[in-house]
């Protein structure tokens, strides 16, 4: 990120050259036919150095490159500085600049290690004492409702950055959760959500996490006073509220005018982005589900991939070679999207949780400085978990006109060995079967022997796989709280990485802001047709037809 277009870099250049000169030969059965190592050499073990039973095998030996598309990847990297912008960023420079903030995720998680300069990474520690004292005091049973009985429900009430990482980590880490603890998340402003999980909630044992940083996000803060109205039609007394009602914000006097007793208040801090904000007090549902000490062992296994990311060499360094792997693709082969798919149902969540992460961060078109970029930026991140996927759009990754390069995800072993393990044999073999068949597909040949004479040749050519499609897999022994926070910090750095080299702030979200400001004057002129001027014909008749038909 020198001020550059990365199109301007040297080494993009000549990547650009290579793909127009060699594209057609880089094909993966010749690769692996011509290199019998070279799984070896495109595959890396990560072993979390404080904890060494946290390790996982990434295996990108099925992307098409070479080791010198690969070098010259890396001295992209290297043109772009990302070690030095990593660097900044660990240091607590305001890398998001068109906010003047520091991005210190990694301050939230850093247990001994980083020296960083800003203001409130102080606090970082009482905090988490407070999330480790209140949420012991609720799985405990000591903290009572207004009626004294225990709480038996947790709902968190947020949207973006303060759902999606809670909601993606208590289902990831269910096998370590409390179960007698319900924990259900209201995120839109759809007011369905809200009623349909009160509905099933009890006043008396219900506690509501008020989670947003700014604390004035409009569906956050109408489906929290929906929440209290509902509490209060029962408890009546405001005085109630303080034992039913906690806040997770940045913005203390906001929380004090919605009546939580700022006592219940778990502070973060403005260089805490939302989409990176699951290892603050937004975590605080996730230390209530799964409990203090697994909380913070996500935090530790993060941590140890923070140390990875910031101490080893590029060419060693996993987020980074899953980035310039993407950037390959995204940029040089045209691919659109990037496919997540693990096969894990407790990571059902994973794609939705990385779509914020990822697009929101990299879904950019100007760079830092303010130019237009004139190259691809962020993929549209999707996936599924398990073979669910293989019934539905596998058909289109498989045989579509589409390159989908896709990361495959699984645990070697189950929490839930059921049938000596039958299950998780079968998962696995799917994991392991699909990479191979979209790297080496089926050829025409081989079809038509399996078919033999007398086929028609149109059902022949609709039985083959082109092959060469690309992905990675990552394989660990368990999914446990270190490893996923180790799993998630790896993308989240492979983002960053990504983003200083396509030269975009990674860390603002100015896209959302036009749609917010629209509606919220569509809601003023919502009454009557009259009150409906200053559209387009196509949204004021939208408007009107809605007017015509609506019945409240
Ligand atoms: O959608 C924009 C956004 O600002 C996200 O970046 C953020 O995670 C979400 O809204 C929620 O914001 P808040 O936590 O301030 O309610």
């Amino acid at each position: 990120m020198s001020g550059k277009l990365a199109t301007e870099y040297a080494a993009w250049q000549k990547l650009q050259r290579t793909y127009d000169t060699e594209n057609t030969r880089l094909i993966l059965s010749d690769l692996f036919a011509q290199d019998p190592n070279r799984f070896s050499k495109f595959s890396k073990e990560y072993v979390d150095a404080t904890d060494p039973a946290t390790t996982f095998l990434l295996d990108y030996s099925k992307n098409l490159i070479t080791q010198p598309i690969l070098d010259t990847l890396l001295s992209l990297a290297r043109e772009a500085q990302v070690e030095t912008y990593r660097d900044k960023m660990f240091a607590g420079e305001h890398i998001n600049t068109s906010e003047d903030r520091a991005v210190l995720h990694v301050a939230l998680r850093n247990f001994d290690d980083f020296q960083i300069q800003e203001s409130g990474v102080e606090e970082v520690g009482g905090v988490l004492a407070h999330i480790k004292e209140f949420s012991e005091a609720v799985r405990s049973g000591s903290w009572k409702g207004y009626t004294g009985k225990t709480i038996n429900t947790i709902v968190n009430i947020g949207i973006g950055g303060s759902d999606l990482g809670p909601v993606m980590v208590t289902e990831a880490l269910k096998p370590y959760a409390k179960r007698d603890l319900t924990v259900y998340f209201v995120s839109n402003i759809d007011g369905t959500h809200i009623a349909e999980t009160t509905r099933v909630c009890d006043p008396e044992r219900t506690l509501f996490i008020i989670a947003s940083k700014t604390f004035t996000t409009q569906e956050t803060i109408t489906n929290a006073e929906s929440a209290r109205d509902w509490f209060l039609s029962f408890a009546k007394d405001k005085a109630h509220v303080a034992k039913h009602f906690v806040a997770l914000s940045t913005n203390k006097n906001a929380v004090q005018a919605f009546g939580i007793d700022t006592a219940n208040m778990f502070q973060f801090w403005d260089w805490v982005g939302g989409r990176y904000s699951l290892w603050s007090a937004i975590g605080l549902s996730i230390a209530l589900y799964i409990g203090y000490d697994n909380f913070e062992s996500l935090l530790k296994g993060a941590h140890s991939m923070d140390k990875h990311f910031k101490e080893t060499p590029l060419e060693n360094n996993l987020p980074v070679l899953l980035a310039v792997i993407g950037i390959w693709y995204n940029d040089f082969y045209g691919a659109q999207t990037h496919a997540l798919l693990p096969y894990d149902q407790y990571l059902h969540k994973f794609a939705d949780y990385f779509q914020q992460g990822d697009m929101e961060s990299n879904g950019k078109f100007v760079t830092k400085g303010g130019q237009r970029v004139d190259y691809q930026t962020g993929p549209i991140i999707w996936g599924a978990a398990g073979t669910n996927g293989q019934h539905s759009f596998y058909q289109l990754v498989h045989q579509g006109t589409k390159l989908i390069p896709a990361d495959f995800i699984a645990p070697a072993t189950s929490h839930n060995p059921i049938a000596n393990s039958k299950h998780h044999r079968i998962l696995l073999s799917n994991f392991f079967a699909q990479p191979e068949a979209l790297a080496f597909g089926k050829t025409e040949e081989q079809v038509r022997k399996e078919l033999g004479s007398g086929t028609s040749e149109a059902l022949v050519k609709s039985k083959v796989f082109e092959g060469n499609r690309p992905s990675n897999s990552i394989l660990f022994p368990l999914m446990t709280p270190r490893m996923l926070g180790a799993l998630i910090a790896l993308y989240e750095h492979k983002i960053f990485t990504q983003g200083v080299i396509w030269g975009i702030n990674s860390f603002d979200q100015m896209g959302v802001e036009l749609g917010k400001v629209l509606a919220k004057n569509i809601l003023s002129q919502l009454d009557k047709p009259s009150d409906v001027i200053g559209h387009d014909s196509s949204t004021t008749g939208l408007i009107q037809y809605y007017q015509k038909y609506r019945k409240e």
